[in-house]
């Protein structure tokens, strides 16, 4: 990892291990982009650039000092809105006259150890200054008075650069940003496909790759949330790039609001693309002297596939950004009554499940929603953080220490960020949501979300939430999110901030997760959002695993953890064994596999293990020893994905391969076995010359035959049949 400055040609160059990131300060002070991809050891690479075009309908900027420098057909480092380039552009103000013509220049640059975390936002870390290098350009709008600091970080070991933006306003009048992206990068070719992972509640993070076409293509959310519906992660490759092979290009966002991804190819075959807040419905009053910061975008370079993306995307979430106790110790097996009892739950049914729970090696009961004011259903209570001891005689005390005589820990459930209609809060404080004068409050679940740009909003959920941490000995925290924003304004805020809101919003919420975890280290938060509604780099910072989705069953869990492999780890893939026939699809499947399925994530249960049979009750104690013993290889592993189930459909397969390749874990499910076939497979990522020794049948094989010769698995399989093969070397 090195960063450079070449002061003679004035050219950044910016390496990881594998990549090289090339610009150049042009023409009086234009910051233009020479190059993004696999390594390179020169570094001047002006040529690239093709000058002058005489074209009248791409007009020129006199400033370069040189005539027919049209800004439109030129790369450019951070486009700007409205001064001659007509793509899509990532920085834009309105100034106090109320135009949105903007132009920035370099004005200065500097290149130090280590990596700033971002204020009020999530961001990747570093725990050494020796770990990173960073290089920060100031550019100048002169009209408007916008400083503008463009940040590079790389981390020593990775092919990713971490980048983000800062906009101070160095004048003496307000002005507004209209749109402040976090990354732009801009190819000289097209020949790219665009992944991206899109979903709904209880399908997310489907995989989508299509080839580029001529335009605009936008990856977006407008929901308050980064949403079911697109993920903010998007992926170009080269036509010719497979899981294994070929240059792969991730870009994810540490954002958890609404966000926008678009890629425009321009006329002359040139591809651009830009990610950040999502500039439809913000605007963001910057007044003298302040200063904005834009979330962080995370720009992963592999040329070894969508596999080697994934797996760097994937380290960069476990080691740099999730944090907390939890980052690197395993995390409690529980058990989550929320698909066993509904809301129907009291003390004694759930130290029923708990007792059933404890012989088997569970090590935690998670009491979902329904513990608090006079919630029985959907209709009422959330904000009021009270304990109803009518299911709960004694509060969480008296049921904690029961818990804790049967050596269980405990965790519950929490919706922080929204109020029931129906609930003593929304009575007391009606303007404490989000919502517009002269509108319907939109109902989402039989609730409204509350106004987070408020700090006595965000204070009084602090306090309440915390009570009841306070109040018992509580391990774990789920903190939900049912519904996505509507009628977003504020009393808080004059009109010409109100388009400030869905991003105050998503402040509030990192303020809250911040002052929550850091108060209460021990605790492990676990992320919600109707499953995996909110499950983005974001989120991760506080929230070291999400519940991946609310759709438990096997088959659909294998398209949901597959599809979400591409950007994020197991080690934040929350993965539950619920009941068969299951609760969304109603469809049944062997005990076996749903706890195949769920040992590629942070494992649990979700039903009611006080009924189950007892060879049920030896398959949990295998699983969750199983779950203990492979738990380093999963969860800190590498994952390699074999078949893909959305295009195969007869079965899949994946595997992780411990960081020394001292271990292999692979599981297969079969989803089809009435449409015939073999089923041969070929491992991944291991030592060749080393033997491995498959343990159920203790063959013995070499690494290299593994992955090139591969393995028979049989064929007289049913629906559903599955394993998980372990192959440890010798
Ligand atoms: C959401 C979650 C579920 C459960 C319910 C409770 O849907 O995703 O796991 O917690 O809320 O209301």
């Amino acid at each position: 990892m090195q960063i450079t400055y070449n002061n003679e040609k004035s050219i950044f160059k910016i390496d990881t291990e594998n990549s090289s990131y090339i610009m150049m300060i042009r023409r009086n002070g234009y910051l233009q982009h020479l190059y993004y991809g696999a390594y390179v050891s020169d570094f001047d690479l002006e040529y690239l650039i093709t000058d002058m075009v005489n074209e009248s309908f791409s007009p020129w900027a006199p400033s370069a000092g040189v005539k027919y420098f049209a800004l439109d057909i030129q790369p450019q480092e951070y486009s700007c809105n409205g001064t001659g380039d007509y793509r899509v552009s990532a920085f834009s103000v309105e100034t106090s006259k109320g135009n949105s013509s903007t132009s920035l220049k370099y004005l200065s640059h500097e290149i130090f150890d280590g990596k700033k975390g971002l204020k009020g936002l999530p961001s990747t870390y570093v725990n050494d200054k020796t770990e990173a290098k960073t290089l920060e350009i100031s550019m100048k709008d002169e009209v408007s008075g916008a400083l503008v600091i463009l940040s590079y970080s790389v981390i020593s070991g990775f092919d990713a650069i971490m980048r983000s933006v800062r906009v101070k306003n160095n004048s003496d009048t307000p002005f507004f940003i209209e749109k402040v992206y976090s990354t732009c990068v801009d190819f000289n070719d097209k020949d790219y496909d665009l992944i991206h992972l899109y979903g709904t509640w209880a399908a997310e993070r489907s995989i989508e790759r299509k080839p580029l076409i001529k335009g605009i293509q936008e990856i977006a959310s407008k929901r308050g949330s980064s949403s079911h519906n697109h993920n903010p992660f998007i992926a170009l490759v080269s036509h010719d790039t497979t899981e294994d092979f070929g240059s792969a290009y991730g870009f994810a966002l540490c954002y958890s609001g609404n966000f926008s991804a678009k890629v425009e190819v321009d006329t002359f075959d040139q591809t651009r693309v830009i990610m950040g807040i999502n500039p439809e419905d913000f605007k963001w009053k910057l007044f003298p002297g302040e200063e904005f910061t834009a979330p962080e975008a995370i720009m992963v370079y592999s040329g070894t596939g969508i596999g080697g993306m994934s797996r760097q995307m994937h380290k960069i979430i476990r080691k740099h950004i999730c944090r907390g106790k939890y980052k690197n110790i395993r995390r409690p097996i529980l058990i989550n009554n929320w698909e066993a009892t509904y809301f129907n739950f009291d003390t004694e049914k759930l130290l029923k499940i708990a007792k059933a729970a404890v012989p088997l090696g569970i090590e935690m009961l998670v009491m979902d929603d329904g513990w608090f004011g006079v919630r029985n259903d959907e209709s009422a209570s959330i904000g009021d953080w009270v304990v109803n001891e009518k299911k709960l005689p004694g509060g969480l005390s008296a049921l904690t220490k029961e818990l804790n005589k049967l050596g269980m820990k405990f965790g519950l459930w929490f919706e922080p960020e929204i109020v029931s209609f129906n609930s003593d809060l929304y009575r007391a404080h009606p303007d404490w949501c989000l919502h517009v004068d002269g509108y319907d409050r939109s109902v989402g679940r039989e609730t409204a979300v509350l106004d987070f740009t408020r700090k006595e909003v965000v204070d009084h959920v602090f306090n309440m939430v915390s009570n009841v941490l306070r109040s018992a000995d509580i391990s774990y925290v789920k903190w939900d999110f049912n519904r996505n924003l509507t009628e977003v304004g504020s009393d808080a805020l004059p009109s010409d901030q109100q388009k400030e809101v869905f991003h105050r919003y998503v402040l509030g919420v990192y303020d809250l997760a911040e002052r929550l975890t850091s108060t209460f280290p021990d605790i492990l938060f676990e992320g919600c959002s109707g499953g995996g509604g909110r499950f983005d780099c974001g989120m991760f910072y506080y929230f070291p695993q999400i519940w991946t989705s609310d759709d438990t069953d096997a088959f659909e869990r294998c398209k949901i953890q597959y599809g979400t492999s591409i950007a994020y780890p197991a080690s934040v893939m929350s993965a539950h064994v619920s009941a068969s026939p299951n609760h969304q699809t109603g469809r049944s499947m062997p005990f076996k596999t749903r706890g195949n399925v769920a040992t590629s994530g942070s494992f649990g249960y979700e039903l009611d293990l006080s009924i189950i049979s007892d060879e049920e009750k030896e398959m949990v104690k295998y699983q969750v020893n199983r779950y203990k013993e492979l738990y380093n290889t999963i969860v800190c592993g590498d994952n390699y994905r074999i078949i893909d189930p959305f295009t195969n459909n007869r079965w899949c397969a994946w595997e992780y391969v411990s960081e020394d390749k001292s271990q292999a874990v692979l599981t297969y499910v079969v989803t089809k076995s009435n449409i015939k076939g073999r089923y041969l497979l070929k491992l991944k990522g291991l030592l060749p010359d080393a033997v491995y020794r498959e343990k159920e049948s203790g063959r013995t094989y070499r690494g290299d035959t593994l992955m090139n010769a591969g393995l028979n698995l049989g064929k007289d399989f049913q629906d559903g049949d599955s394993e998980i093969l372990v192959f440890d070397k010798i």
